[in-house]
């Protein structure tokens, strides 16, 4: 394993829960809910978003036949949406993988209120590949930071792109550091857990340039918060019982803000 591969993995897995405060967990903190994750009936504007619907204009000009998206982690589906979006549509297809059911059924939904040809895998990512196929795009939205063996999953994504015409691509969108790491201080107040440096979007790019030797385009941009902070939400995410909410309100009020620092990663095989 490379250098940028190891610093990856030795991040990622700093920042594991230690055991003696998993047990006492009284909730499953890594599940994520899907109904945080239903796409908006009119995707937001954003840089990954447009990039990725202008690789998907590229390959339906070229095929005649409307494009295919991939969308990896899929969750209910924003990442591929917003790229069908607005209409007329260049994607003539998508498909969502992820490892929870129940996040595949949001996407298919959303699929099905769209009236868009759709198709779903439940599996995890780079193993669920085989029955993905190949695409004219590749999106993937939010997944790096749940992943520890970086090389093989990035790998997969670029060998799941379709160059039909040279025109195929990857886009990732991620935040600048782990979207949990602003709770750090959290973890050393409640449980004494002194958290490494999260890995870095820098790290992700290393990882791709020393495996594949591949230069993304990289891309920094501020990004609406999404998912729910409220104290009930950290409290579960910090293993503690639904009776230390207000403990866990009280200390929420001394950190800094939630950093929105979004980057969006393109790629071409
Ligand atoms: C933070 S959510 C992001 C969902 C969506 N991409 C978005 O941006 O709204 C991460 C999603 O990736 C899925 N996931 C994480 N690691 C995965 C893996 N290795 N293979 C497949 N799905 C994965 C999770 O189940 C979850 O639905």
């Amino acid at each position: 394993m490379g250098d940028a591969a190891e610093r990856w993995r030795e991040r990622q897995t700093g920042r594991g829960i230690p055991d003696r405060v998993l047990r006492h967990a009284p909730a499953d903190p890594w599940t994520h809910d899907p109904a945080d994750f239903t796409p908006p009936a009119e995707p937001a504007d954003t840089p990954s978003h447009r990039v990725a619907r202008a690789i998907a204009e590229r390959a339906a000009a070229w095929t005649c036949a409307g494009a295919s998206v991939l969308d990896v982690g899929c969750g209910g589906g924003d990442a591929a949406f917003g790229a069908a979006w607005p209409e007329p549509s260049p994607v003539a297809r998508v498909v969502g993988v992820d490892r929870q059911t129940d996040m595949l059924a949001v996407f298919t939904a959303a699929a099905r209120a769209r009236d868009l040809p759709h198709g779903t895998v439940h599996g995890t990512w780079p193993e669920a590949a085989a029955d993905a196929g190949r695409h004219d795009v590749v999106v993937c939205h939010h997944v790096l930071h749940n992943v520890v063996d970086l090389p093989p999953f990035l790998a997969a994504l670029t060998d799941a792109v379709r160059t039909r015409g040279g025109i195929g691509g990857v886009v990732v969108e991620m935040l600048t550091e782990h979207p949990l790491a602003w709770l750090d201080p959290l973890w050393a107040r409640f449980h004494d857990v002194v958290r490494p440096p999260s890995a870095t979007h820098d790290d992700a790019v290393a990882v791709l340039r020393e495996q594949q030797g591949v230069d993304p385009e990289v891309l920094t941009w501020t990004r609406a918060a999404r998912l729910p902070h409220d104290a009930a939400w950290v409290t579960r995410r910090l293993c503690l019982t639904a009776d230390r909410v207000e403990e866990v309100a009280a200390a929420l009020v001394d950190l800094p803000p939630r950093r929105t620092d979004a980057v969006t990663l393109t790629w071409s095989p």
